[in-house]
């Protein structure tokens, strides 16, 4: 289809001529004598670019111009054949694509309007990318407790001050930090996440401060560490009450000094770090305990955040559902509704794996209900597949009791294990918190009962 083009100029000449050369350059040219002629033709046409004289009866092109960029999106190329410096300058800042002047070159004025046109397109596709992006993860919920916490985050993110973020498994704990990160004037890099507990004891250092060449075995190359990436940025240390007392003294040190030296190196590297911290453990009881240095503990609580359990704010569970809902039908999983009956019975759910659980659940109902509409007895059989499963199984007898008791406490212990895993995602050492296990015993049992993880 040819692209719509309105030229707005009081001297008919001017309209005849420039309409016939556009008509020749594949364009379809319209024309209005007056500004008020032409904000009419843009209401009734699709228009795709516009040409405006300055000087026209009525109402003047300068104010033509700022109501069209108001009402519409679409480049404005503006004539005149009295063109001050000024007048262009003012037409460039209310948003003109281009300022030429008459007598207007024609071959120059075409290769404007491609250039206009052009970049319309550009900006265009480039709204479609970001209107098709997922929107950034925010933190869901309307319930007093939330809205406390994002004020807290809203006045703490600005800052360059530690924050200790508290919360059970799955509050929300990473989303707390990214959030901060994110409204902080650091947000231009990306956040450093570190997991303390899933970095060996040993590697722990070399990962935060990096290392020299040759500092231990295996250290084949000079590598930078978390603390190095994070410069400039900010860090975000996870799980942190299972940190080291050894790491500990020395991330007590960066804090204070913003400084530090790799594994094997000597040099002091000074950084522009912000620290977040979060973690699942009482560090009051940790320090009591002499597994956390209380130094580090009160630096790093200069503002303490605590997020809350998903029992306590239930009100919220219908926004996180809708939210994670749209979020999977964005992966293509479909759309489905809930019934009031299948969201009371989620919120009376106790949720231990809180918002993650929440979240995993709603995946697993849009996958397994065939129907459009999941019902209260399929948030049940859901809720009762994961943390419920053995229980189910052995209140209504059905898988266990046919067995003799070795395979029938293997059975169980699969299925427990099983759901307990899924729940924690995956991860083994919050798994074996959660139940009360060593993680190693954990381990071992796994590989016994030949349970993979995903
Ligand atoms: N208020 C919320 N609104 C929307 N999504 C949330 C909210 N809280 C948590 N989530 C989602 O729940 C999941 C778990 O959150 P997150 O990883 O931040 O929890 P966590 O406290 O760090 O958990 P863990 O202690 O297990 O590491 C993520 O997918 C996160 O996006
Ligand atoms: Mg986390």
């Amino acid at each position: 289809m040819p692209e719509t083009i309105l030229i707005i100029d009081d001297e008919k000449a001017i309209r005849d001529s420039l309409a016939e050369i556009l008509a020749d350059e594949g364009f379809l040219p319209l024309t209005a004598a007056s500004a008020e002629e032409g904000l009419h033709i843009l209401d009734e046409q699709e228009t795709d670019l516009v040409l405006l004289d300055i000087w026209l009866p009525g109402m003047d092109g300068l104010e033509a111009l700022k109501l069209i960029k108001q009402r519409f999106s679409l480049p404005v190329i503006m004539i005149s054949g009295h063109g001050t410096i000024e007048t262009a300058v003012q037409a460039t800042q209310s948003g003109a694509f281009y300022f030429i002047e008459k007598p207007l070159s024609y071959d120059k004025t075409v290769l404007v309007i491609r250039r206009g046109l052009q970049v319309a397109r550009l900006e265009r596709e480039n709204r479609l990318l970001r209107e098709s992006e997922p929107p950034l993860p925010t933190i869901t919920g309307n319930s007093p407790v939330i809205r406390r916490l994002r004020q807290q985050i809203e006045r703490v993110a600005p800052t360059d001050a530690s924050v200790l973020i508290l919360g059970k498994h799955g509050t929300g704990k990473e989303l707390v930090a990214q959030t901060i990160h994110r409204l902080s004037a650091r947000n231009r890099q990306p956040m450093i996440a570190v997991n303390c507990a899933a970095i060996p004891e040993e590697l722990i250092e070399s990962e935060l401060f990096g290392h020299m060449k040759g500092a231990f075995t295996g250290a084949t190359e000079t590598k930078k560490g978390k603390f190095d990436q994070a410069d400039g940025s900010t860090l975000f240390l996870d799980e942190i009450g299972d940190m080291s007392l050894k790491s500990q003294a020395k991330v007590l040190r960066i804090l204070q000094e913003q400084q530090f030296e790799r594994v094997g190196g000597s040099r002091t590297i000074g950084v522009d770090v912000r620290v977040l911290a979060a973690t699942n453990k009482n560090l009051e009881e940790e320090i009591e305990r002499g597994h956390f240095r209380a130094d580090l503990f009160y630096r790093l609580n200069v503002i303490p955040i605590e997020v809350p359990d998903l029992v306590d704010r239930p009100e919220d569970i219908p926004l996180l559902v809708a939210d994670f809902a749209s979020q999977f039908r964005r992966k293509g999983m479909g759309d489905k509704q809930f019934t009031p009956e299948a969201f009371h019975l989620l919120q009376r759910h106790s949720w231990p794996g809180n918002v993650r659980e929440l979240r995993n659940l709603i995946e697993r109902l849009m996958i397994m209900t065939p129907s459009e509409v999941i019902q209260e007895e399929d948030v049940a059989t859901s809720l009762g597949s994961t943390s419920g499963v053995p229980q189910r199984a052995m209140q209504t007898g059905t898988s266990y009791q046919h067995l003799a008791y070795k395979n029938a406490r293997r059975q169980f212990e699969t299925d427990y294990l099983r759901a307990k895993l899924e729940e924690n995602d995956g991860n083994v050492s919050k798994t074996a918190e959660d139940i009360g296990m060593e993680r190693s015993h954990l381990h071992k049992k796994l590989k016994a009962l030949d349970i993979t993880l995903k």
